[in-house]
């Protein structure tokens, strides 16, 4: 995915998104989890065109900024709307996956599932939160995380 391609379904997701898109699961939540999930990604093999999508969908479909527990199964189903022309079977599966169960609290061996969730959770500082080595799925991710 190139940046202007990786821009243009940003705006599209921008347009649609119902929460402020200053909000805490807004514009610069998305953008860091593209940048870890980037970051991530050299070292630990995971599929970049997943990531990517993971990281601007995976909040998209949110109707509240607080407990919707939902709301990674609403961005799976319109992950897969907008991506089945665009990845093939297996990444679809993988974007599918990632989405629907990234708000579980579990960790994956799969390193593109995995890149996406430890990418998401080292932005929980914007919470207040410090991100925990044992919930990171990839090596790298338990390296950036911690107090
Ligand atoms: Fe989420
Ligand atoms: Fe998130």
């Amino acid at each position: 995915m190139t940046d202007a391609q990786f821009s243009q379904l940003e705006a599209e997701l921008f347009d649609e998104y119902p929460l402020p898109l200053a909000g805490l699961h807004g514009a610069k939540h998305w953008r860091k989890v593209d940048h870890y999930g980037r970051l991530l990604s050299v070292r630990s093999g995971a599929d970049l065109e997943v990531v990517r999508r993971f990281a601007l969908f995976h909040d998209s479909q949110r109707f509240t900024e607080g407990c919707d527990p939902e709301h990674g199964l609403r961005a799976a189903h319109r992950a897969r709307q907008y991506c089945a022309d665009e990845l093939n079977r297996e990444q679809m599966q993988l974007l599918w996956l990632a989405c629907e169960g990234h708000s579980r609290g579990m960790c994956s061996d799969d390193p593109t599932v995995g890149t996406c969730w430890d990418a998401d959770r080292l932005d929980l500082g914007r919470l207040g939160i410090t991100p925990c080595t044992a919930y990171m799925s990839t090596l790298y991710g338990q390296q950036l995380s911690g107090p």
